[in-house]
């Protein structure tokens, strides 16, 4: 099927958050703090107020009235201390957008700073085990004796790999537009994930009840985890509409998109693995060091795919973080899976070259028939599966195993290979299905963030009730639409997709209406071990005088259960691939260790993939028969495909210059 959506898209016509014509709308633009840590001694908005159409300025002074148990990310204007540069201190309402951007550079803010510390070191002080890590997983693991193990390995290796700070830069800027009416009740259009859980956020920051806030995203350009949880503009649209009881609008810029609205955290991970002489893994120990904030402990689970991936008697897993001077990071795609991955997969090459076992034949060999960690059974397990198919699509049997042979005047050639995997989730939802004119009508709250949601769930509902997909009207994107979870943790459909296909079931037996809540049903999903798996094959080019790095084929085999539809699935693989292109090469933010906060703040200087830089992609499936999965026999395929990515083109540089760079980007001057 083509994009329901796609023609408005491009013609232009799809409303996004900043876009909703509303009449008298005013504009906001935030103030944010030039110090890293501190504490606020005085707004004074004067003479911002004394400028042409200003109407308000918020800030500590006078603070807006919030929840007391609003989360202190959310909770503007509330305190004089300051957590990180760039946070937000105060903002400027005005009539246009230029008034207020032009208020906000005059807002005065003195300071008493303090001593910030921004920066991530293994050896840290302040290093801490927290109680969990996200969403709900133990810190830490151990099954077996590792150092036994390490001591019996006739093959190991002890390496360390670093990724830096990382930013999501969806095409479309955050931005919300929020209008109270006449009964107080709040509507805010914003650019979120997820609406019903942007709802529920919005209300307890402003110590609502639900029922009086609704938000509603129509079109969403991008968020990758970046929108998938609520960010401030959504809260400071609303405080700044009551207090000028005017619509007021917000848009973020590029750079404070930086500031404000979530990063990946920089890891710092050790691998030890050791092999008997046969390359059977005989321990594994995968420990990560990541940073949060003074305000939020965010604890990402980066060892977490370690857990699943390969048997072995002894593994050991374990997360340390610590809270710095810094903003809050967050959501970006395949959080924990990914940088996890990249180390792991790069760990298991190295394994590989120092036991003379061809990479691909390493992973077969210790692939496992049930969960590592838990002992779990997998619902449905094709590693091997995507590992033989993928070196068959790629070529792989005749490659020379030693790296640095293969040249061409000054560019050096080799390609690498990773595994990828990511859990196969769903989360309670509602959807309703009723008939209407003669049609079929799905309601439920899901976000379509560009994946084609509203696609997809037409196709299932229609395959359900037996009917044309053209009959079939799905209307998602509004929280006053039934319950739905956020479009992220790559289950976005397969919850969705299970509350719409038990409503058609339920309209099919009625025949005027059906309503479904998948609550109960998803109860029982527990007993298996549920999770995607596939492998990344990459080709680079390596110039060994300028250092220039070029990714000449990327292929990925995927075992995510039934693909529903090939063509969204493909796009949904080929993004997240490009994205781990990015991640391997390019994306990196830098930390102002002097002043806090990030450099490279904006597009020109925070590079990530553009056409010329991505081959041309190879995606396949192996088409998974899983019915223990959902109704749809389906696993998540939104953020698999970055995972393993990093690491399959690491490799490809190893084997092509002999060179380890153990420390993301691989950039030209790591290369020389
Ligand atoms: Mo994605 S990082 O689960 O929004």
């Amino acid at each position: 099927m083509n994009r329901i959506e796609g023609r408005v898209k491009v013609t232009g016509l799809a409303t996004y958050a900043a876009e909703f014509p509303v009449k008298g709308v005013t504009y906001a633009y935030a103030v944010q703090s030039r110090i890293a840590k501190g504490r606020i001694a005085r707004v004074d908005g004067g003479a911002a107020l004394a400028m042409p159409g200003v109407l308000a300025v918020l800030s500590c002074e006078e603070p807006p009235e919030v929840a007391e148990d609003a989360g202190p990310e959310l909770a503007l204007f509330q305190s004089r201390e300051v957590a990180y540069r760039g946070q937000i201190v105060a903002a400027v309402v005005a009539d246009t957008y230029e008034d207020a951007r032009a208020a906000a550079a005059v807002v005065r803010v003195e300071y008493e700073p303090g001593d910030h510390d921004v920066t991530l070191r293994a050896d840290h002080p302040g290093l801490y085990k927290p109680e969990v890590v996200n969403p709900n997983y133990p810190t830490d693991t151990e099954k077996g004796d590792v150092e036994a193990g390490l001591a019996e390995a006739v093959t190991s290796v002890d390496v360390t790999y670093t990724t830096p700070v990382e930013h999501n830069n969806p095409m479309e800027p955050h931005a919300a537009l929020a209008l109270w009416d006449e009964e107080g009740r709040l509507l805010v259009y914003d650019t979120a994930q997820g609406t019903s859980g942007s709802r529920d956020t919005i209300a307890k920051t402003l110590g609502l009840p639900s029922e009086r806030v609704r938000v509603v995203s129509r079109h969403v350009g991008g968020g990758f985890g970046a929108k998938g949880s609520t960010r401030p503009q959504a809260v400071l649209a609303a405080l700044a509409a009551r207090a000028v009881g005017r619509p007021v609008k917000i848009a973020l810029t590029r750079q404070q998109m930086f500031d404000v609205t979530g990063y990946r955290t920089p890891t710092i991970q050790r691998l030890r693995l050791g092999a008997d002489e046969r390359g059977r893994l005989t321990a594994v120990d995968h420990v990560a060091y990541e940073q949060s904030s003074t305000l939020v402990e965010f604890a990402e689970q980066t060892t977490t795919p370690t857990r699943v991936m390969y048997a072995t008697p002894a593994l050991r897993t374990a997360h340390r973080l610590v809270r710095l001077d810094v903003a809050t990071p967050s959501w970006m795609r395949a959080p924990g899976e990914c940088p996890g991955m990249y180390a792991l997969e790069s760990a298991m090459d190295e394994l590989a070259y120092a036991a003379g076992i061809d990479p691909v034949e390493l992973r077969v060999l210790n692939d496992a028939d049930t969960e590592p960690e838990t002992g779990l059974p997998f619902s449905s397990r094709n590693l091997v599966a995507c590992l033989r198919e993928g070196a068959r699509r790629f070529g792989w049997e005749h490659r020379e195993s030693a790296p640095g042979r293969i040249r061409e005047g000054d560019w050096m050639g080799g390609t690498g290979v990773a595994a990828s995997t990511y859990p196969a989730r769903r989360s309670p939802c509602q959807a309703v299905a009723t008939v209407r004119d003669g049609d079929f009508l799905i309601r439920v709250a899901a976000a379509d963030i560009g994946t084609g949601a509203r696609t997809v769930l037409t196709r299932i509902a229609a395959g359900t009730l037996g009917v044309a997909p053209e009959r079939v009207h799905v209307e998602l994107g509004d929280s006053d639409l039934p319950y739905a979870p956020v479009a992220g943790g790559s289950m976005g459909t397969a919850s969705w997709g299970s509350a719409v296909v038990r409503a058609c079931e339920e309209l099919r037996k009625d025949g005027k209406e059906g309503r479904a809540d998948t609550t109960e049903e998803i109860k029982g999903d527990a007993r298996l071990a549920r999770h995607a798996f596939g492998a990344q094959f990459a080709e680079v080019r390596v110039n060994s005088v300028t250092g220039e790095i070029r990714v000449t084929r990327l292929l990925g085999v995927f075992a995510a259960g039934h693909i529903m539809d090939a063509k969204l699935a493909r796009s949904q693989f080929i993004g997240g691939m490009t994205m781990g292109l990015g991640m391997a090469l390019m994306e990196e933010t830098f930390t102002d260790e002097e002043f806090g906060g990030f450099l490279r703040r904006d597009l020109a200087q925070y590079h990530i993939p553009a056409c010329a830089d991505v081959p041309d992609i190879e995606v396949a499936w192996v088409d998974e028969q899983d019915d223990d999965l959902n109704p749809m026999g389906s696993k998540g395929i939104g953020e698999i495909g970055i995972v393993g990515t990093a690491a399959a083109i690491g490799n490809a540089v190893h084997h092509a210059t002999g060179h380890r760079i153990r420390d993301l980007p691989i950039t030209p001057g790591k290369i020389l």
